[in-house]
């Protein structure tokens, strides 16, 4: 489905998806693949933060759907397939397929209270290591890439701001725009396979990016539609 002109969302299998296109199609591809860690199926304890104050505040997690996507790996094929038809690549969770390189860092600066503390992209054009701080913590998220870490238990004003969270590995937009503006050139063609949430989508949306995503999973494909549909109408409304 052609959400806008240059957002091309399906709910599909990532390998059907791949198939269609011709080798190095995509000039970069930006992918969160399965981890294999059970992270689809989220325990609902709260989490404890520790607020600048000294004092701990309980977050409730959000009830999730509970899922199974997350107790396997993706497969070689996937990256087979992936390598076939994106020329550059940056893949979340490199780190468990032994992907030798260059890495992205995200701490998440969330005291090991929220998931992990911290998550790992392989980059396949670069053999630096580099850190990116943003706060994602239950409810508490929104520190900008640019502000003092020493700030980081601290939301960023006003609680509104903050994104919704409707998927239990979702990223932050500002982190995918980040990394566009790190690593993306102006009319480059974006592919994700495991759109997830939809946070990839938004970012390109706002960045002028052409993007190409796909999610199996129609309950999570029917959220991210509609976060972002969502989201593109209410720019219109400006
Ligand atoms: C790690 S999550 C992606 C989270 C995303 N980066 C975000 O910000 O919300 C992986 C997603 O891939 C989906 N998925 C798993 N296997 C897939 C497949 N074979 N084809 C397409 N999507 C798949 C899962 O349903 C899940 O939503």
């Amino acid at each position: 489905m052609n959400i806008t002109d240059k957002l091309h969302i399906t709910n599909e299998d990532n390998m059907e998806l791949m198939s269609r296109f011709p080798d190095k199609y995509f000039e970069l591809a930006i992918v969160d693949v399965e981890y294999g860690i059970g992270a689809s199926a989220p325990t609902i304890k709260p989490n404890i933060i520790r607020q600048r104050n000294g004092t701990d505040l309980r977050v409730r997690q959000p009830n999730y759907l509970q899922k199974k996507w997350d107790f396997k790996k993706s497969s070689a094929e996937y990256f087979k397939e992936l390598f076939r038809i994106s020329k550059k690549q940056i893949i979340w969770g490199g780190n468990y397929y032994g992907l030798e390189g260059g890495y992205l860092v995200w701490d998440k600066l969330n005291n090991t209270s929220d998931q992990y503390g911290c998550e790992l992209a392989w980059i396949s054009f670069t053999k630096r290591t580099d850190i990116i701080y943003y706060l994602w913590a239950g409810m508490m998220q929104g520190l900008s890439p640019s502000q003092n870490i020493h700030n980081a238990l601290i939301q960023e004003g006003d609680k509104k701001k903050n994104e919704k969270r409707i998927h239990p590995t979702q990223k932050p937009v500002k982190l995918y725009k980040w990394l566009l503006d790190k690593y993306a050139k102006a009319g480059d063609k974006i592919l994700d396979t495991h759109l997830g949430s939809g946070s990839i989508a938004i970012a390109c949306h706002d960045y002028g990016f052409d993007l190409t995503a796909c999610e199996l999973d129609t309950d999570y494909y029917n959220s991210a539609l509609k976060r972002i549909t969502d989201h593109t109408k209410q720019l219109q409304l400006f």
